[in-house]
């Protein structure tokens, strides 16, 4: 992934490869700060309506004053005509600014997508389960720049010779990955944790719960032990950069016959055609 434009509150665009905090930034100090993920396609942000309304939840839960929608709006289009690249992703942020100045920064960063993410679609990812047992916090569902855990997870997962985790909560139910929602097949019911365990609401996980239905699938949410996941048919992850990613094997195990499965192939091209009509 590479920065291709940024553009910054006050500032507009400017150059990515210049710094645009300062170190006494609380989103750096404290990891207090609020972002999110949208994938573009054809120059088009998917549902960003739907990811500003989740970051204003999480700016909101975070104490930080309240999102701008229309500097975002503006931000976005001025970070993406920059950048010039019709399929890429965006990251948006907003930080409290300095400590103790009252100036919160909002910032919106263009990447290009990682080139291996087809090669991985097609052969599948392989997930560890990572038991957390945490009751959901105050800051469950928010998605604020405190991802270290996160972070080390898929480090943890790459360590033990595999491709990403899954979090497990209390009595270790199912809950996420780091950065996916997760899913999974019986039959013709798909699976996936209930928003009550404290995990994000994806917005692909919410795309995702429409175009299944829509294609003759019932889809079933609420809470499940790691044993559904495991004896699965087929597996598979939801992001708004990664999309539908299947899930071969967990802890070593194939899940079903251990290759990428039927309803990850049919949902994935229903999201492709979602975006590009929408
Ligand atoms: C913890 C977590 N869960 C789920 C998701 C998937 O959300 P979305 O589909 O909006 O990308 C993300 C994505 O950023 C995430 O960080």
């Amino acid at each position: 992934m590479t920065l291709l434009a940024l553009a910054v509150s006050g500032r507009g665009v400017v150059d990515p490869d210049e710094p645009a905090v300062f170190a006494d930034d609380e989103g750096f100090l404290r990891g207090r700060a609020a972002f999110e993920t949208t994938r573009v396609y054809g120059g088009k942000p998917f549902r960003l309506d739907e990811h500003l309304e989740r970051f204003a939840n999480s700016a909101a839960r975070l104490n930080l004053p309240p999102l701008d929608r229309p500097l975002f709006h503006g931000l976005t289009a001025q970070a993406l005509a920059a950048a010039g690249r019709p399929d890429c992703f965006v990251r948006l942020y907003l930080t409290p600014g300095r400590e103790g100045r009252d100036r919160p920064v909002s910032l919106v960063l263009v990447e290009s997508l990682p080139p291996e993410l087809e090669e991985t679609r097609a052969r599948g990812i392989r997930v560890i389960s990572l038991p957390l047992g945490l009751e959901p916090s105050l800051l469950g569902g928010v998605k604020s720049t405190s991802y270290a855990l996160n972070m080390v997870a898929v480090d943890e997962a790459k360590r033990r010779g595999c491709d990403d985790a899954v979090f497990l909560g209390p009595q270790g139910v199912v809950m996420e990955g780091p950065t996916t929602n997760i899913w999974w097949r019986s039959g013709n019911v798909l699976y996936t944790p209930a928003l009550e365990l404290g995990i994000l609401q994806g917005v692909t996980r919410g795309a995702l719960i429409e175009l299944a239905v829509d294609r003759g699938y019932e889809v079933e949410v609420g809470v499940y032990p790691l044993t559904a996941l495991a004896e699965a048919e087929e597996a598979f992850t939801s992001s708004a950069v990664r999309e539908v990613m299947p899930v071969v094997a967990l802890d070593g195990k194939p899940i079903g016959d251990g290759a990428p499965g039927q309803a990850a192939r049919e949902l994935q091209e229903e999201l492709r055609r979602c975006a590009s009509s929408s």
